[in-house]
């Protein structure tokens, strides 16, 4: 097809008048692949909408604008990604994320840091929120004040530009929140609203009353029961607004076009600026249904799908992740379904992985590990999960339910004895975590805590104990094992490659005081950070708990990233073993991981007709390149990075 035809179809032609005459080509070949997505998802949601066509044509000139705007960097860049759109999976790709004030200090402090993250390895730095927050309290800079500005605490907008295109020349991309689901109550629109403007008003669910609100609640969950009962909060003058987090965030309509519209070119304005990929929150909740719990749904998709087009013609170089925090059955919807698949996210958070990593260690057995990765389907090309351990929310047990009740592949296990695992409330149980947002010992929400903490680590180092020094250094290093050997792309949580414990300062700070998730936002330790690194080069054994960690971790890095089978759309098949407390995953054709979930020394005893065979295996995480047999035996909480020799060319 010709792009620069000029069919009978006035969006198109609004789209093509309106760009510079050089971009033309390349942006309407982008048109004609992408836009019949974008228009029928839009359709499907705002069809009867009133404002409709007034906002299409909107959106089409705030599109082309953008296009127009978009820097050389940065077409070089959406180029070679349309090229190679599986470029985010390789096996070299490792991200970090990391608060700018916990980390830097500032934007400029977060540029000065680049060469330690390039010789960690980081090839994707997702920044938390960095755009300027409400006034006081903004649950960590998630409730935005204006989406087109940087934090004044943190920077400036030249600050930000000069970052973006540091870290490119790094060949590390940014990501950066873009938060969907609500605004900050003193976001412009919201203070417009308050002042009786009904444009604005509608930017938002305003309820005259609680009918309305009374029969939502009757089916909607909480997200923070304990700190933010319900789900709506009335502000005096308005209405009820609905407030799915804290009442200060006012959740958006995005049954008005407007919205989509709004957040569709801020998107577009912040990608311009040099950012490569949108972490989008809470994706789940966009969408309200009466009589359901207002997640996942079909209409979110549709959103979802309409902004992954509008990249996918403004700037394709740019990467969409899910952050919807649900049941796994719900999760793979986010890469598209049907006709869309393989259209909506490029990556999603694999929350349930993650849970049940840390359930399986509490429960010392691997049989939910395996059914949490048999659950784990392959995916459209130039899609990937976000594999992770931590991040700066908690651990949320809700996602596993379903799991906790058992089922013909595992048997049940209760998440209130998990969560009080974590919390060092049970026996046998060195871990320093806190329940976040329970009621009470039985009831179960989520735990808050750093992986030292959750592991022993920051236990055992007060105790001064070797064997309980050296047991939870195990656990820390399978469960990061674990996590780098899952297909995705694999993120650490700052502070973990040094194995930092928990802050508990944050109680000293009316703001934080009372958000529990603040325990394991603690600020980076550059002492400790510098000297790990000094050890790791120097390759000398230390005996500190974090220079081995950090030692170990680093090598485990290094591995991954030179083993093809580790990246993150290479095949993964589960393996079973006798002993329960064994995983066996295959990676590609010739890479095993073994794991020992349990505190115990256990038989590797492959089952079935898995047909492994005895001998040839090279050990990729020892120093040794000799080959070996498959270890008949796993110490405790021991892992295994084994990759299959070709014999024949072995002893040619
Ligand atoms: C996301 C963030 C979390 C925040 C919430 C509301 O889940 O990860 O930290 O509280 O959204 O914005």
């Amino acid at each position: 097809m010709n792009a620069l035809r000029m069919p009978d179809d006035p969006l198109r032609r609004h789209f093509a008048d309106t760009l510079p005459a050089a971009l033309r080509e390349r942006a309407l070949a982008r048109w004609d692949t992408h836009a019949p997505r974008l228009f029928a998802a839009l359709r499907r949601t705002y069809a009867d909408a009133p404002a409709f066509d007034r906002a299409l044509h909107a959106l089409v000139a705030g599109m082309a604008a953008c296009a127009g705007e978009r820097s050389d960097a940065l077409h070089v860049l959406d180029d070679a990604r349309e090229r190679d759109p599986r470029w985010f999976l390789a096996a070299d790709m490792l991200g970090y994320s990391t608060y700018v004030d916990r980390f830097g200090g500032s934007l400029r402090g977060v540029a000065e840091r680049v060469p330690y993250l390039q010789r960690l390895g980081v090839r994707y730095l997702h920044l938390l929120p960095f755009l300027c927050p409400r006034e006081g309290d903004s649950d960590g800079g998630f409730a935005v004040r204006d989406y087109d500005r940087v934090d004044p605490a943190l920077g400036d907008d030249a600050d930000l530009d000069a970052l973006t295109a540091r870290l490119r020349d790094a060949g590390i991309s940014l990501c950066a929140d873009l938060v969907l689901n609500h605004t900050a109550d003193d976001h412009r629109w919201a203070l417009a609203a308050r002042a009786g403007d009904a444009h604005h008003r509608d930017y938002y669910h305003v309820f005259p009353d609680r009918t309305l609100p009374d029969a939502h609640e009757r089916t909607l969950g909480q997200v923070f029961p304990i700190t933010a009962p319900g789900n709506f909060t009335e502000v005096p003058g308005l209405g009820h607004v609905w407030t799915t987090f804290y009442p200060y965030q006012w959740d958006l309509n995005w049954s008005n076009p407007n919205v989509f519209v709004e957040m569709a070119l801020t998107l577009l304005r912040l990608a311009n600026r040099g950012i490569e990929a949108f972490r989008l929150d809470s994706t789940a909740y966009l969408w309200k249904r009466l009589g359901t719990d207002s997640m996942n749904q079909s209409e979110a998709h549709a959103l979802i799908q309409a902004l992954r087009a509008v990249v996918d013609i403004v700037a394709p170089g740019v990467l969409l992740k899910a952050e919807a925090i649900v049941p796994a059955p719900a999760l793979v919807p986010y890469f598209g379904s049907g006709d869309a698949a393989g259209h909506e996210c490029h990556l999603a958070y694999h929350s349930t992985l993650m849970a049940t990593l840390w359930a399986a260690l509490a429960e010392r057995r691997a049989d939910p590990l395996r059914a949490a990765f048999a659950r784990t389907p392959a995916l459209p090309v130039g899609c990937g999960w976000l594999a992770y351990l931590r991040c700066h929310d908690d651990i949320g047990w809700n996602v596993l339910r379903e799991e906790a009740a058992g089922n013909a592949t595992h048997a049940g296990f209760d998440l209130a004895r998990i969560a009080r695992f974590y919390a060092g409330a049970e026996a046998g149980s060195d871990a320093r975590g806190r329940a976040f947002q329970s009621a009470s010992d039985a009831a179960v929400h989520g735990t808050n805590g750093m992986t030292a903490a959750l592991c022993g680590l920051d236990a055992a180092r007060e105790g001064d104990n070797d064997d309980a020094l050296a047991a939870a250094e195990a656990r820390f290093l399978l469960l990061h094992g674990l996590m780098l050997a899952a297909p995705g792309l694999p993120t650490l949580y700052m502070g973990d490659e040094i194995a930092l414990g928990n802050d508990d300062t944050y109680a000293d700070d009316p703001l934080r005081a009372g958000e529990g998730r603040w325990l394991h936002r603690p600020a980076m330790d550059w002492a400790t950070a510098d000297a790990v690194e000094r050890a790791s080069i120097d390759g000398i054994a230390t005996d500190d708990s974090a220079d081995r960690i950090g030692t170990a971790l680093r090598h485990m890095l290094a591995v991954r990233a030179a083993e093809p089978a580790f990246r993150g759309d290479a095949s993964m098949r589960v393996l079973g073993f006798d002993d329960p407390a064994v995983l066996g995953l295959l990676r590609g054709d010739d890479v095993l991981v073994l794991a020992n979930l349990s505190p115990r020394d256990v038989a590797v005893v492959p089952q079935g007709n898995h047909a492994l065979p005895l001998d040839g295996w090279c050990d990729l995480l020892a120093d040794d390149t000799t080959t070996h047999t498959l270890p008949a035996t796993l110490a405790p909480h021991a892992l295994r990075w084994l990759r299959r020799i070709d014999m024949n060319t072995a002893r040619a």
